[in-house]
């Protein structure tokens, strides 16, 4: 089942998420959901806030981007209870984008390496260091967990010429293929 995305100016995407117990009723369903909505929205990564749901999961996909780096191909991840241990090596410069802030692409600096421990969706734990865009993919998302959004990352300046265009947002003035929940 796909959930409609809350978008920019949603309390949700605000908070700080809660982790998640194995035996949680229905989470099982909620991951399924989350998948299916990444995948009907064409996202690479989608995290529980912008679903409306605030716990701390996020899940991603990078095979549509193989194609710029190779070690993508089979990069289709469930996190739980992710927990970010350190971020390392030079900091690097991408665009990027997010489907709660529709149609809006800013270049965000990042380092580009992580190591993070995280549970599967059997709650297996591992721990993996990931480099690149799979890195950054993950940092974004995790950012989500944490009630941050990539356009808090821009520099000051660049801020405020945002403004307007997150207000847009804010108010529902964008058009997307995909269905949304915009902040009363
Ligand atoms: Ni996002």
């Amino acid at each position: 089942m796909t959930l409609p995305i809350y978008v920019y100016g949603s309390p949700v995407l605000r908070k700080v998420a809660r982790p998640v117990e194995q035996n949680e009723e229905g989470l099982e369903e909620f991951i399924d959901n989350l998948w299916d909505t990444m995948y009907k929205s064409d996202g690479i990564g989608l995290a529980s806030p912008q679903v409306g749901k605030s716990v701390r999961i996020f899940v991603i996909d990078g095979t549509p981007l193989a194609e710029d780096d190779p070690s993508l191909k089979d990069l289709k991840v469930t996190f739980v209870n992710p927990e970010i241990l350190e971020r390392h090596g030079d900091d690097k410069t991408y665009e990027e984008g997010c489907l709660s802030i529709p149609n809006l692409r800013e270049e965000i600096v990042r380092p580009e390496k992580v190591r993070i421990r995280y549970y599967d969706r059997h709650f297996n734990q591992h721990e993996e260091e990931y480099v690149g865009i799979a890195a950054r993919i993950i940092q974004h998302e995790y950012d989500h967990l944490q009630g941050v959004l990539f356009t808090d990352k821009v520099a000051p300046l660049k801020k405020r010429m945002l403004r307007n265009k997150l207000n847009a947002i804010a108010k529902g003035k964008f058009e997307v293929s995909y269905k949304v929940k915009v902040a009363k």
